[in-house]
């Protein structure tokens, strides 16, 4: 077994939890299970070598997990603000210290190229701090029962937040550490214990990321990790009944799946998108095309905030294209390691899914301008110009490095195209109009609208809200964390009290 990657031997990856998470680090740089578990190699995208062995954590397992978690979390819900802070802070420094590690990592596991990787550690680490600070500014309310009815002048209400339980994490392939670090930290803060879920092929990554929490000093079983396929342990996890609220980023299809077998179990949503950029006659057409050029074919296209397709009127598409093709050209393809824009996709199967709306497109008519170069899952960034509404790459999620351009009549036409998908993630409208800049974002139906940039889900403390089939609920610092606490009321009915005077 070659280990494409070398862990780090010493430091917290040695540490982890043996007593808190049944798993322990070999000398050979191996991670393996207690107990007979089975294990899952993880093959790197890159070059298909060795890069770990992650347990699949029978349903025993994952059951100690749980009663860890629910054993653990009052003992932290008490703990006080102050050691939740300083636990995150300690997160946060261990991130940056071991950033090169993740680099590593997220490398070979996910073919995420070294400055990608670098940002998605200290985008990470900063986000830790941040959601500890949110902590320590976040506050409950004081109410007079007299704003509502006089009856009630001699009632005062005080309202809390507080923590919800166990909360289970399930982040995707794409960031694996990020997408983590931003539900564990508003999950730790409330006072909740958290189980992460890494998916699959980024388990690896998972785990690291829980030794860094670990190595912080967060109690025994406040933060632990279950790993095994989503397709196998899913659903068990999901419906386990000492789950008491689940967070999840991924395709709309496994959210569906979610929304149909958990019952009554609270839940935020991050799913799939298709964000369209709209770009009008008068935009700066420089500006827009590095925009979508960057957003389209960053980390391959493998983002939920991808630019997945572009509406431009007949007028505008030739000077558009005349600045998007020089930059695509210039992009660079190859390995990861080598800190290639353009890298393997995570598989075989995705590459595949790509190239079949890319072979459908061009079936039906659509014009070919840059790319449709493949070797195995490695692809060469696309543009396909005169993209249908016939074509599936019109409508489905490519997650994969191709652009389609679809060339409509107006303003007004391009706003009912990006209505007419199923999602609603975000959109991007280029324009040097202000006036309809706003016009076009009311009208759209997302989540978030981006005037004269490209899709993103930062800065992480903005709102992130999908809507259609695009997710549930709204992230973002501040708001990860009210969706992972409740509100409590506690009520004064004071006898001997007249009411307050003055407001
Ligand atoms: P995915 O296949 O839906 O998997 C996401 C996570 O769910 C993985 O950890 C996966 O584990 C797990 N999972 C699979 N089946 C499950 C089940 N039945 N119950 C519970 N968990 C299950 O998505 P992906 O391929 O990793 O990520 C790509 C998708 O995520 C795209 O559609 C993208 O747009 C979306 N995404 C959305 C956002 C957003 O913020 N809106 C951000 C990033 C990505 P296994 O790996 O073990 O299967
Ligand atoms: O893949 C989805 C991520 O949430 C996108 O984040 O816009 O910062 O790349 P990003």
């Amino acid at each position: 077994m070659r280990g494409s990657v070398t862990l780090p031997s010493g430091g917290p990856f040695a540490s982890v939890a043996d007593g808190g998470n049944r798993l322990r680090f070999l000398e050979e740089d191996r991670w393996i299970s207690y107990d007979g578990d089975r294990s899952i190699a993880i093959h790197s995208p890159v070059d298909g070598s060795l890069v770990g062995l992650v347990p699949a954590l029978s349903r025993e397992s994952i059951d100690e997990v749980f009663k860890r978690a629910q054993e653990a979390q009052k003992g932290w819900a008490e703990a006080g603000l102050e050691e939740r802070v300083s636990c995150l802070y300690r997160a946060a420094d261990l991130m940056e210290k071991h950033a090169d590690d993740f680099v590593e990592v997220l490398g070979w596991e996910i073919a995420k190229n070294r400055k990608d990787a670098r940002e998605e550690a200290i985008r990470s680490a900063q986000y830790l701090r941040f959601t500890a600070e949110e902590g320590r500014r976040m506050h409950g309310e004081m109410m007079r029962g007299d704003a509502f009815a006089p009856f009630a002048r001699n009632k005062v209400a005080l309202t809390f937040r507080v923590p919800l339980g166990v909360v289970l994490a399930i982040p995707p392939f794409n960031y694996p550490v990020n997408l983590a670090v931003s539900k564990i930290a508003p999950g730790l803060i409330s006072g909740n214990s958290v189980v992460l879920k890494p998916p699959t092929q980024g388990s690896v990554s998972g785990i690291y990321l829980t030794a860094i929490f670990q190595e912080a000093g967060l109690p025994p079983g406040v933060m632990q990790v279950v790993t095994g396929r989503g397709s196998e342990i899913g659903d068990y996890l999901t419906c386990h009944p000492l789950v008491n609220m689940i967070t999840f980023t991924g395709s709309s299809t496994v959210g569906w799946r979610l929304g149909k077998v958990t019952g009554m179990v609270p839940m935020l949503m991050e799913l799939g998108g298709k964000d369209a950029a709209i770009v009008l006659d008068d935009a700066d057409m420089e500006l827009a095309a590095k925009e979508i050029v960057g957003g389209a074919f960053a980390y391959s296209g493998q983002r939920c905030t991808a630019m997945k397709r572009v509406l431009v009127t007949e007028d505008a598409a030739w000077l558009l294209l005349k600045h998007v093709l020089p930059k695509v050209e210039k992009l660079t393809v190859g390995r990861p390691q080598d800190d290639c824009f353009v890298t393997h996709m995570i598989n075989k199967e995705a590459a595949d899914y790509v190239q079949e709306l890319i072979d459908d497109a061009l079936a039906k008519g659509a014009e070919l301008l840059a790319g449709n170069r493949r070797e195995g899952n490695l692809l060469w960034p696309t543009v396909i110009d005169r993209v249908t509404p016939d074509m599936r790459l019109a409508w489905e999620e490519q997650f994969g490095p191709v652009l389609p351009i679809i060339r409509v009549k107006d303003a007004e036409e391009a706003v009912q195209l990006a209505n007419r998908s199923e999602y609603g993630l975000q959109s991007a409208i280029f324009t040097r109009n202000i006036d309809a800049a706003l016009g076009i974002a009311h009208s759209l139906e997302v989540g978030s609208v981006q005037i004269n940039g490209k899709s993103a889900r930062g800065p992480d403390h903005f709102p992130f809200i999908g809507v259609k089939a695009s997710g549930m609920g709204a992230q973002g610092v501040r708001y990860s964390i009210e969706a992972m606490t409740r509100v409590k009321a506690i009520v004064f009915n004071l006898h001997e009290w007249h009411g307050f005077s003055g407001l």
